[in-house]
């Protein structure tokens, strides 16, 4: 079968390589890639909103199946897109409608639905710029610090941890008043802090059935020991050793088994990936975010432990049969180093050749910003190259895939030296 992948970062260069893997797979497209994925299928140079030119491509090409990797597709309907069109509507996407993309693309959704579901997540309590006058007196209520979230998509950047009454109330007003994440502002929820430790979650569904993928922790500060500006993701790890089976348990019964039949009770359909960003609070697990695709960069260390044919998985969730698949998962050790431009994630450095790949034996290089010019690669984006090694154990894991990062180069490059060290 031939199968389109939209999207252009790490995530879509490691679904790109496994769906290369299975015998199942034709043709493979991705839109609109990067210089890695030419590796594993042909680029297609189409934008990830452009519906009216992806439904063109999908029919003039054959495509059998669609793998969204980004949300902003998904929150923009281009699943419902399909479905409208009397000639795709039958070419399943993987990936919810615009409806089940409200738990990534609205936070106030989403926290209704976990408390309509009694899914445990920090108490919380939603505002605009009507209601400001009682969210400023809803946040000298509550304990510090505090938690105030855009309620809409915000490019990782909507959310901010206050530390003082002051800065929570003058940023509530920034946000609701002056619209500081533009439209995504324009509702604003105040949440409970939470302590702990957080990692992620990934569960498959065909919208009755799941699968819980491989669990990874992501590590999002630019600097060593955490610190520093966030970014889209410095480095992930899978398996996360205190995701023990206890801990996995509770999270099943208390949160992915609620999620999937809250979705069928309210009728939503949701047919792809669910990522649950959870906060673990002395063993306790608590919903942080819902997003409605997979992670990056935990994509680049969940898809090599997946030993089963992900072509026959993606077949389970188009077609409602995900309970007949196999879902075999590898118990070594996948960890993955995020390399950057220089300055990220401010403004950062672009078009550097890219060199001494060729050196990498004992890792995968994920390709994430980056293009092909010429007879060179080049970079482009902020985050450039995921590298990751799948090993016997964690140690060994994080020792190879940082060791490989030191084997490539272009100017200014930067990647963390210690992502993983904490759980050893
Ligand atoms: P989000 O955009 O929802 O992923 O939030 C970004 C980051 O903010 C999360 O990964 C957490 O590190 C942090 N965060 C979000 N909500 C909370 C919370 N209620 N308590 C503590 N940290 C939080
Ligand atoms: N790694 C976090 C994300 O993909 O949103």
């Amino acid at each position: 079968m031939n199968i389109l992948i939209l999207g252009s970062g790490g995530r879509e260069s490691a679904f790109a390589w496994k769906l290369s893997q299975s015998p199942k797979c034709g043709q493979l497209f991705i839109a609109p890639g990067n210089a890695g994925t030419s590796q594993y299928g042909q680029n297609v140079n189409i934008r990830v909103t452009d519906f009216e030119g992806i439904g063109r491509f999908t029919l003039d090409n054959a495509i059998d199946l669609v793998l969204v990797g980004p949300e902003e597709p998904l929150v923009k309907g281009i699943h419902n897109f399909f479905l409208a069109d009397e000639q795709l509507k039958s070419i399943p996407v993987i990936g919810p409608q615009r409806e089940g993309a409200q738990l990534e693309g609205s936070k106030d959704f989403s926290k209704e639905f976990m408390f309509r579901n009694h899914i445990p997540t920090a108490a919380s309590k939603t505002f605009t710029q009507d209601t400001l006058q009682d969210g400023l007196k809803y946040l000298a209520t509550q304990s510090l610090p505090i938690v105030l979230k855009a309620d809409g998509l915000a490019a990782g950047k909507g959310v901010l941890i206050c530390t003082t009454l002051e800065e929570a109330q003058l940023e509530l007003i920034e946000m609701l008043t002056e619209a500081k994440f533009g439209e995504a502002s324009s509702k604003v929820v105040i949440e409970q802090f939470l302590q702990g430790i957080e990692l992620s979650v990934f569960v498959m569904s065909d919208g009755v059935n799941y699968k819980v993928l491989p669990e990874a922790k992501d590590y999002k500060r630019i600097g060593e020991g955490d610190t520093g500006l966030n970014t889209g993701g410095m480095g992930s790890v899978s398996p996360v050793p205190f995701a023990d089976a206890a801990f996995m348990q509770k999270v099943t019964d208390r949160v992915i088994i609620p999620t999937v039949d809250g979705l069928k009770k309210e009728n939503i359909p949701y047919k792809g990936f669910i990522f649950i960003g959870l906060m673990n609070c002395d063993g306790e697990p608590y919903v942080i975010e819902y997003n409605c695709r997979m992670g990056d960069p935990e994509t680049e260390s969940v898809m090599p432990r997946i030993k089963s044919d992900f072509v026959d998985l993606l077949l389970g969730v188009a077609e409602g049969n995900l309970n007949e698949k196999e879902l075999i998962i590898s118990d070594k050790t996948a960890a993955t180093v995020v390399m950057v431009a220089g300055g990220y994630p401010g403004e950062y450095l672009k078009n550097k050749v890219i060199t001494g790949t060729e050196n990498v034996h004992e890792s995968h290089v994920f390709h994430a910003g980056t293009s092909i010019q010429g007879e060179d690669i080049i970079s482009t984006g902020g985050r450039v190259l995921a590298i990751t090694s799948l090993q016997d154990n964690m140690f060994e894991a994080l020792q190879q895939a940082t060791a490989d990062a030191a084997r490539v180069y272009y100017d200014g490059m930067y990647f963390r030296k210690d992502i993983g060290f904490d759980l050893l």
